[in-house]
């Protein structure tokens, strides 16, 4: 439904009651502005009776999207090749853990995810949103003093690149379908500061987010031409956040402390810090979100300044 509009700052100063109902502001500004208030603002945030897919939801970033959705009233299918961590996941969500199912599916098989879109379909009926957060980088497939480019294995490299370029379009495929099916729904992928400019040493990792963004450009472009305008396809590039695919390469492994390429990332993170989970949580509700109904095709960095920052 079209809402007529009010901006409470172009109130006139007279206004008797700036925080009046709908009715007053469309009987007061007939055809003119759109009505936003808090509650309308909350409106667009309740994901009450949306399903949300998350796949890598048993990863860390995966894990607090799961919980922050949950949390924001979605239904959420957690996808994950491994379910053990699951259940803390779904402690953390109590009393809400009902709105969760936890399914077993390795996002670079096909059968695993058709069978997961079933399951879906049978507990939850739809798919209104799919949030590709399986990803990750291995050491195998990263340059350092004792592994030089030239010798990088091809098996690690196409692991990581199979993983977060493949394992971002075979679930787009199999849930952007039920999408296309029902002329609605939202994609959003996880690209990388490292699509934007390769950072060193992640080679299969940068070339496989940067193709990651030229995917959902893509796709934004394809869903909204053939299928329906109402099928948004966008992608967050996140910033440095201390997880298990990158603790290896940021910090010391017997003491903890910083490497090298962990204090040069403070050093140009204008905002001096690693980032944390619930610091993706504006961009992913909003993309996920009717807030952002007329955004599709972009790459949202969250990351402190990283990428603004040149360095001098
Ligand atoms: N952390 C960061 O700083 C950062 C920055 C930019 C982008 N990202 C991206 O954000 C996403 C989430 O990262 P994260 O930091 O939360 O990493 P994470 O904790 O390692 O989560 C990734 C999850 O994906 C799962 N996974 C791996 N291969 C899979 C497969 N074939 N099928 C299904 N699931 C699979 C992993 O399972 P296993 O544990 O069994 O491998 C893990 O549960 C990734 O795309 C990552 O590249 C992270």
């Amino acid at each position: 439904m079209r809402r007529s509009v009010l901006y409470l700052n172009r109130m006139p100063a007279h206004f008797p009651n700036p925080i009046g109902s709908r009715l007053e502001a469309l009987q007061l500004f007939p055809g003119g502005y759109t009505y936003m208030d808090l509650s309308e603002l909350n409106r667009l945030y309740d994901f009450s009776g949306k399903t949300v897919v998350i796949t890598g939801g048993a990863g860390i970033l995966g894990g607090e999207f799961a919980c922050a959705l949950v949390g924001c009233g979605a239904n959420v299918a957690i996808l994950d090749r491994n379910l053990d961590p699951v259940q803390h996941i779904l402690e953390l969500m109590e009393p809400r853990a009902n709105q969760a199912v936890a399914i077993s599916a390795d996002v670079l098989n096909l059968d695993t995810l058709h069978k997961a879109a079933e399951t879906i379909r049978e507990k939850f009926g739809k798919v209104d949103c799919l949030l590709n957060s399986a990803g990750g980088n291995k050491p195998q497939a990263t340059t350092g003093a004792d592994l030089p480019f030239f010798d990088l294995p091809p098996d690690a490299l196409r692991w990581v690149f199979d993983l977060n370029l493949m394992g971002t379009i075979l679930p787009s495929q199999v849930f952007g379908k039920m999408m296309a099916e029902k002329g609605e729904g939202v994609i959003l992928n996880i690209s990388s500061m490292s699509a934007l400019r390769p950072l060193t040493r992640v080679v299969a990792y940068s070339a496989a987010k940067a193709g990651v963004s030229n995917f959902t450009q893509w796709l934004a472009v394809h869903v909204a031409q053939e299928y329906s305008p109402r099928i948004r396809v966008n992608a967050i590039a996140p910033g440095f956040f201390l997880t298990q695919q990158n603790r290896f390469l940021l910090t010391e492994e017997l003491t903890g402390n910083l490497t090298a390429r962990g204090k040069a990332i403070i050093s140009h993170t204008p905002m001096a810090r690693f980032g944390q989970p619930e610091d993706l949580f504006g961009a992913v509700l909003w993309l996920l979100s009717p807030a952002s109904a007329f955004v599709t095709g972009i790459v949202v960095p969250v990351d402190g300044g990283f990428s603004a920052f040149a360095g001098v």
